[in-house]
């Protein structure tokens, strides 16, 4: 099948890479055309030129959509396509997205994803799908050779769905840094934290995101995507009638980190070490 992947940072790479391996012919555009140096796939120099079955847009926010979008997307032969919204956005963005999209004949998917860019890779990632059932079922095959799927609803309730997610993910790793740094701070040795939450409930969160908090490593998820999707999540928990109290005391601090010069580290640590008392 021809697919096109818009957007290489480290999820539209790690898409690209997977694609491949399926044996797709894979149609690739950036922003910044480097990064797309030493992938797989046929790099199209104009958006407004990009053919294929299965396009996913796979750029940072909502107005990065739109620039791809206005930037000659919308002048692409869109009929008979699919377009698949991949990154973690606002509800109102995908579903404005969808509507001139829709208008330029494409079918229309919400598809964020769970999972970072090695899971993607491998083909281990969760896919929340959304939008018409008829078009997520008729590319549900394809969508299942990338990893797990869940079809969850229209195309609001899959954006929705995401950031409840991660509002959930991002406040308990902000969580996980601050109770550190307050027992690191009367001297407690992280082993001895660490320890504790081996006896516990919250056995695989220190298992998996400790190491994360206690030593710098190459970010596969930065706190300035982090910090986004806070703020979107806090958006559309406003929007929803349910008070943000949580979300937003976690944005401000994935924000705060960002403000210092940490938006480009991997967030359990930038979020954790910008509180000062993290060994
Ligand atoms: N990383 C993860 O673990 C993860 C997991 C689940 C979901 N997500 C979501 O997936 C999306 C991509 O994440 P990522 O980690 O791949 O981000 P990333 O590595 O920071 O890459 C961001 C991509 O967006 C492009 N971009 C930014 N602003 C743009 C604009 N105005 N116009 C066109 N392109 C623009 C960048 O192009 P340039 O190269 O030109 O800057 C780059 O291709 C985000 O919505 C993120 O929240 C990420």
């Amino acid at each position: 099948m021809d697919v096109a992947v818009i957007g290489l940072g480290r999820m539209g790479s790690a898409l690209v890479r997977r694609l491949s391996k399926l044996g797709h012919n894979v149609y690739t555009w950036n922003r910044t055309r480097e990064r797309a140096e030493g992938l797989p796939g046929t790099y199209v120099e104009d958006l407004s030129k990009v053919r294929a079955n299965f396009i996913s847009i796979f750029v940072a926010d909502d107005d990065a959509v739109m620039d791809v979008l206005r930037g000659g997307l919308l002048e692409a032969d869109l009929k008979g396509a699919a377009v698949a919204l991949m990154g973690t956005y606002t509800p109102r963005l995908v579903v404005s997205a969808a509507e001139v999209l829709r208008s330029r004949g494409a079918d229309v998917l919400a598809l964020p994803v769970v999972g970072g860019p090695s899971s993607v890779e491998g083909g281990t990632a969760i896919y929340l799908a959304g939008g018409d059932k008829a078009v997520a079922e008729r590319h549900m095959e394809f969508l299942k050779s990338l990893g797990e799927v869940i079809y969850v609803g229209d195309l609001r309730q899959t954006a929705a769905l995401k950031l409840a997610f991660n509002a959930l993910g991002l406040g308990t790793v902000a969580l996980l840094g601050e109770a550190l740094s307050l027992a690191s701070a009367y001297g407690v040795d992280p082993e001895t934290f660490g320890r504790l939450l081996g006896m516990t409930a919250f056995k695989e969160l220190a298992q998996h995101y400790l190491p994360r908090i206690l030593a710098p490593m190459p970010p596969s998820f930065t706190a300035r995507l982090a910090a986004k999707d806070l703020r979107y999540a806090s958006l559309a928990a406003a929007e929803g009638g349910v008070p943000p109290l949580i979300t937003d005391a976690a944005k401000n601090l994935y924000e705060a980190a960002t403000a210092l010069g940490k938006g480009e580290e991997n967030y359990p640590r930038a979020g954790a070490t910008f509180m000062k008392r993290t060994p």
